[in-house]
């Protein structure tokens, strides 16, 4: 069974405009231990998706379909015990250092509060376990970084104390968006090392929403491609990013820097727009008539499941 296992979600915002369809049908399984990558342009709903799993939506949102973590049914679960399980067994490690921390605290009594909140320690052992932490995140003179606060600590350092917060209630699942944007080479490659660290070493799943395919590559063992709304390519990251199926995919990959920076050509369609067909059809170099007026369902092709008509 799945740590986590997301069926038929639909995450929908009522706006003025209309019905923005963020999440449409997604389907996505994390076992436990696993790192699985989630990509695709911007605005396409990879953190409506990780917010939807968290219950962290504004009240004009409605989510449909199931979410199960362990046995429990995440979105029939009554708000208390949501809120037990948020930031203690499913964890946030939010985008952004420097809006996340809060500024008039010290970083060590931000730390210790999670583990006084999650694990109920006691003052005393909760600061042994925020030096240990601090030191398995690689953070030298623990005991002096922890009185220090957040403007005092460059961009990587406020990273890793928010991914030392986000671990203090000892997760089974830690989604984690974006958090390497905006870092330079360096910092990049600590926040990965440590996140493969917390992965690897305590068996936590992560779900990693990013831009950067270097660094979802060198993380993920899955990929799943979201375009518009919805999942279009899901499969292992090796044969996702080197050997993707979906023209979407293939159109992503060609558009990074290291691949010759070629943009696809065109937009994506807004979210308020329902559409027949494949949504990625005006931009398709492969499209056929069948395309824009039928429904496209899932092809397992080696392995990797693609929504596409091209390989009938
Ligand atoms: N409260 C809201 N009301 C209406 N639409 C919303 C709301 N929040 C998000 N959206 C829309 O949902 C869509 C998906 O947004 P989301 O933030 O998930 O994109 P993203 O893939 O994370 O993009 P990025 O890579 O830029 O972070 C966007 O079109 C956004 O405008
Ligand atoms: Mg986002």
């Amino acid at each position: 069974m799945p740590l986590l296992s997301i069926q038929n979600l639909n995450t929908v915002f009522y706006s003025k405009k209309g019905e923005v369809k963020a999440c449409s049908n997604i389907n996505l399984d994390l076992e436990q231990g696993e790192i699985v990558g989630l990509i695709g342009e911007t605005g396409c709903g990879k953190s409506v998706l990780g917010m939807s799993v968290l219950n962290l939506l504004p009240n004009n949102a409605r989510i449909s379909g199931k979410i199960i973590y362990k046995d429990l049914d995440l979105l029939n679960l009554p708000s208390n015990k949501m809120r037990q399980i948020r930031g203690k067994e499913i964890s946030l490690l939010p985008q952004s250092p420097a809006t996340s921390l809060n500024p008039v605290v010290k970083i060590g009594s931000q730390i210790l509060e999670g583990f006084q909140l999650h694990r109920g320690m006691k003052k005393d052992i909760a600061i042994n376990s925020s030096i240990k932490i601090l030191n398995l995140l690689g953070l030298k003179n623990s005991e002096k970084n922890f009185k220090y606060y957040p403007h005092q600590l460059s961009g990587g350092m406020k990273q890793r104390i928010l991914a030392a917060i986000s671990i203090t209630g000892n997760p089974s699942l830690l989604i984690a968006d974006e958090p390497t944007k905006g870092l330079d080479a360096l910092m990049k490659a600590q926040v990965v090392d440590l996140l493969h660290k917390l992965t690897k070493e305590t068996g936590t799943s992560l779900l990693l929403i990013t831009h950067d395919l270097k660094v979802a590559s060198s993380l993920c063992d899955e990929i799943a491609v979201m375009y518009s709304g919805e999942i279009v390519e899901r499969g292992s990251a090796e044969k996702v990013l080197n050997n993707p199926y979906h023209p979407y995919t293939q159109g992503l990959l060609k558009s990074m820097p290291e691949k010759g920076l070629h943009p696809i050509k065109g937009y994506s369609p807004s979210l308020l727009e329902k559409l027949p067909g494949c949504r990625f059809y005006s931009r398709c170099p492969l499209r056929n008539n069948k395309c824009n007026n039928s429904e496209v369902p899932y092809k397992e092709i080696d392995g990797t499941y693609v929504r596409c008509f091209g390989f009938d």
